[in-house]
């Protein structure tokens, strides 16, 4: 009953930032409203978020999309690659931030070992996600190599959002985090792997740390929306992880990333100032008791 009331409830963008920025007051985004968005020329706006709590923040700011993305293994769990997490572990994430969501589409991370197997093992995963976390899409990372899959989740009515570029569950294979795609042949191949994205029924694309000039290229040759991190301007909306964006991760200082806030300064400082009010005893005085 309470999710039925949060699907119809209206959401207004009256305290968001975005309110001078968006075209369309839109109540409820869905995978339609950023097939429109990129129609009507206005960017997409996509963050991660892995708790009930940050997923509320960055619902009521106005983003578009938020994305339970597998990069939860790193900074929620500190493991060096995506690789670890689990699907169970995602739909936990999933399912948390679902429960603070008025206005995103939620889009959840099929985690590495979670889809690779076959086609079946894909949509098995990918029901667990919707049915367990009450998501509305996932994403899966690769081209060619996984259209059977993203066939067979399609087909059961599960929208699908493609990953190329740097896909992070390969590295590796890859070896290394750098830009991908500098080269013709994995620059030709991306280009063909969007447009079969595309025509198998996916309904966005991220791309993931390639050269400018190509991602635009891609954006420009397929109608659906394409979506970059470290992929330039050209393309139809944005994504960053919010641990990043936020500046609490003063360890990861890639040239694409902007930093809204310090937030690790802050928060060690706020914290610090909290353990010398404790050891001082000029915490708790005598308005904050009972
Ligand atoms: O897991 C993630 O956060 C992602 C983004 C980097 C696109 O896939």
């Amino acid at each position: 009953m309470l999710h039925f009331y949060r699907i119809c409830s209206t959401f207004t963008l009256q305290n968001s930032p975005l309110m001078s920025v968006a075209k369309k007051d839109y109540k409820r985004i869905t995978t339609k409203s950023l097939i429109e968005m990129k129609t009507n020329g206005e960017k997409i706006s996509m963050l991660t978020a892995y708790d009930y709590t940050m997923a509320k923040i960055v619902d009521t700011a106005g983003v578009d999309v938020i994305l339970v993305g597998d990069s939860a293994s790193n900074v929620m769990a500190g493991h060096e690659t995506t690789l670890p997490i689990t699907l169970d572990q995602m739909i936990y994430h999933a399912s948390s931030v679902v429960r603070a969501i008025e206005r995103a589409l939620v889009v959840v991370d099929l985690p590495f070992g979670s889809y690779q197997s076959d086609s079946k093992e894909a949509l098995r995963s990918s029901i667990r996600i919707m049915k367990e976390s009450g998501g509305h899409a996932v994403k899966l990372e690769g081209g060619r190599e996984i259209k059977d899959s993203i066939k067979k989740i399609l087909n059961a009515g599960i929208p699908v959002m493609g990953h190329l570029g740097l896909t992070p569950q390969s590295i590796y294979k890859f070896g290394t985090y750098t830009v991908r795609a500098k080269e013709e042949e994995e620059a030709e191949k991306l280009l063909e792997d969007a447009q079969l994205l595309e025509k198998l029924g996916c309904f966005a694309l991220v791309l993931e740390k390639i050269p400018a000039h190509l991602a635009t290229k891609v954006a420009q040759s397929i109608s659906i929306p394409v979506i970059g991190i470290g992929a330039g301007g050209g393309v139809d909306g944005q994504v960053l992880v919010i641990h990043d964006m936020l500046g609490m991760n003063n360890e990861f200082s890639p040239r694409f990333l902007r930093r809204y806030l310090d937030l690790y300064d802050q928060m060690t400082k706020a914290i610090g100032n909290y353990v010398a009010d404790v050891k001082s005893k000029d915490f708790p005085n005598a308005s904050e008791q009972y």
